[in-house]
């Protein structure tokens, strides 16, 4: 595979850092480009062995796969300049809100695959989700699962249900940092001190997540084993319930699923 990546930020250099730790593809058969040089010179030094081109063009001209990783409203006239390139090209972009119809009008001969990942990504735990445009073959879903999966783990929708994603694990990790925060800061309010709490606060979400994923239960199976008539869980789990903590959880991803539907 030959790969190029048009803008190297935070989640193209993620992206890049993931395919090359697990060898997707040599280094040497990445292309990489960006408005702003530096930004090109990290990823560089970030990923040794890449190539820095000169321009978003040269980038994709050198590769048969091209990761969009610029901001969203930049996607659909940087998708515009590849209408140059005679030969088809996979086009996989991974900006929010910017929907297939979008960049297939803007797209002309390429194929296109439109992904949702998510922050968690950066450290290669990420949860993301893709749609493939009309034109994608099997092969290319299998190629952008190939590469999300270097980055954590990713599963296929039907494009509708990209904002549903984008409410869930798109946007899902501020919602665990404020559960992140809320938790140390009870224990805050009983006498913890802060970074003990913090760090007892984030390893719990972590260990409960792990368990949730290594053992495949259900999350009530795993918080019955942990509630004991009487004891302290349930007094905080009915505090819970009274506060409307599960209902906030539910209307949080919907109003994010809403909010992605405007913007797209
Ligand atoms: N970070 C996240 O949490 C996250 C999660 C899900 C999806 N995404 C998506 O990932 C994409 C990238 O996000 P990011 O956080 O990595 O952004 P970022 O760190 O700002 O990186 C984007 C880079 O692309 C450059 N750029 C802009 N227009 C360009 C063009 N036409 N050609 C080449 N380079 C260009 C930007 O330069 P300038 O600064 O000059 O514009 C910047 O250096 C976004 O579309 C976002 O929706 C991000």
């Amino acid at each position: 595979m030959t790969l190029a990546c048009l803008g190297t930020g935070k989640m193209g250099t993620a992206l890049l850092q993931g395919i090359t730790a697990r060898q997707l593809c040599p280094a040497s058969s990445i292309f990489v480009s960006d408005a702003i040089p530096a930004a090109v010179a990290a990823a560089a030094a970030s990923v040794p062995g890449i190539h820095a081109a000169a321009s978003n063009l040269e980038a994709a001209r050198a590769a048969g796969v091209v990761l969009l990783c610029v901001k969203p409203a930049g996607i659909v006239p940087l998708i515009e300049t590849l209408q140059a390139l005679p030969e088809s090209r996979l086009l996989i972009s991974i900006a929010a809100g910017v929907t297939l119809a979008a960049m297939e009008k803007a797209a002309g001969h390429h194929r296109v695959i439109r992904v949702m990942p998510n922050t968690p990504a950066l450290i290669g735990m990420g949860a993301a989700a893709y749609a493939c445009g009309s034109a994608a073959t099997a092969e290319d879903a299998a190629t952008v699962e190939r590469i999300l999966g270097a980055v954590g783990t990713v599963t296929r929708v039907a494009e509708p249900l990209l904002d549903a994603v984008t409410g869930v694990s798109g946007s899902g990790p501020a919602y665990v940092y404020t559960f992140i925060e809320a938790l140390a800061d009870g224990g805050v309010a009983e006498g913890l001190p802060k970074d003990q709490a913090l760090r007892l606060a984030a390893q719990t979400v972590a260990g409960a997540a792990a368990l949730v994923l290594q053992t495949g239960q259900h999350p009530a199976v795993l918080r019955d084993q942990v509630t004991s008539p009487g004891g302290t869980t349930i007094a905080a789990l009915a505090t819970l319930e009274a506060k409307g903590f599960r209902s906030a959880c539910i209307e949080a991803v919907r109003t994010a699923a809403r909010r992605a539907r405007e913007l797209g």
